[in-house]
């Protein structure tokens, strides 16, 4: 079965190129206004463990417009059987048998791939936890290949909580297919675990660990600007030291190149200025946008296998 768990699964350039085409012919079609069948007859259930604004909607968007239908729940943690104790295997187990396919989030590491070992269905992975977020890494290396033109030669600034970024951690392995140098910009209690380092030292991926941003934005080709995780850390006084610890603004955008883009998975909660939303180079609502199309590719993929 095909699940989709994590972004390893998924970096293989071929596939990508694949999953890309794909998603920009669904919204040529899209934008005609074309009405499709892919999806006629089959239930996707979202089982969403933890808050969500983009990924639940835009893959149950995905679903509606590929022809199919959707079984939610949005407060999965309060409204479902978890509340009393019900394990994440029994229900994967159960719902498979209501759907086709379940796009699942949870606070837990790991809890996905539990899910998914129990599943009928195939299980996407929307966010498990600190661990990976692999539809939204795909969403954001489309992005930068759309709005750059091609990731070679490019230069990635990350900057944020790497710790705790389960974006960054599932689209690692996918950058390193491409000639990138990729900046690491935290503070450093929020530096990209040991594993993900050693991934790309593995690959001989340049890269860089920097807690000032202000000397690396010059070669910033993307500025991927990710927030601090309040909800990741024990203890609250280390969340308000470091919450501040960065913001994007037009001073920020004054000292990096005019072909560069900013990139964020949203949600924003202080770290970029909506003051630069006009700016071209500001692509984060696009990418949010481009979520639909490339999870309506991950879908129509899931399922033909
Ligand atoms: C990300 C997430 O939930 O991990 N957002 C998203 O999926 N659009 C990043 C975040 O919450 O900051």
């Amino acid at each position: 079965m095909n699940h989709i768990l994590t972004g390893k699964q998924l970096a293989d350039r071929k596939l990508m190129e694949e999953l890309f085409k794909t998603a920009q012919e669904f919204e040529n079609r899209d934008k005609k206004g074309e009405v499709l069948d892919v999806f006629k007859g089959k239930i996707v259930a979202t089982l969403f463990f933890e808050p969500s604004t983009r990924t639940r909607l835009s893959f149950e968007a995905a679903v509606l417009k590929l022809g199919g239908q959707v079984l939610s729940t949005e407060n999965a943690a309060g409204a479902s059987t978890a509340i009393k104790g019900e394990t994440i295997e029994d229900i994967a187990r159960i719902v498979s048998g209501y759907a086709d396919m379940i796009v699942i989030r949870h606070p837990e590491a790991g809890s996905v791939e539990r899910a998914a070992s129990t599943s009928q269905s195939p299980v996407i992975n929307a966010g498990d936890g600190t661990h990976e977020h692999p539809t939204q890494a795909l969403l954001d290396v489309y992005t930068m290949q759309k709005e750059l033109g091609g990731l070679d030669g490019k230069t990635v600034v990350f900057i944020g909580d790497h710790r705790n970024g389960r974006t960054l951690h599932s689209m690692l392995p996918m950058l390193v297919l491409f000639k990138v140098k990729i900046i690491l910009v935290s503070p450093e209690e929020l530096r990209l675990p040991d594993e993900y380092k050693e991934m790309l030292t593995g690959a001989n991926v340049p890269f860089e660990e920097v807690v000032e941003l202000e000397s690396v934005l010059g070669e910033a080709d993307v500025l991927y600007v990710a927030r601090i995780m309040k909800e990741r850390f024990s203890s609250p006084e280390e969340y308000e030291r470091l919450k501040d610890s960065y913001l994007t603004n037009k001073d920020t955008l004054s000292k990096m190149k005019s072909t560069a883009v900013v990139m964020a998975a949203l949600p924003r909660v202080g770290e970029i200025d909506p003051n630069i939303d006009s700016d071209p180079r500001a692509a984060y609502f696009r990418e949010a946008k481009n979520g639909l199309y490339v999870r309506m590719a991950l879908l129509v993929y899931a399922l033909q296998k």
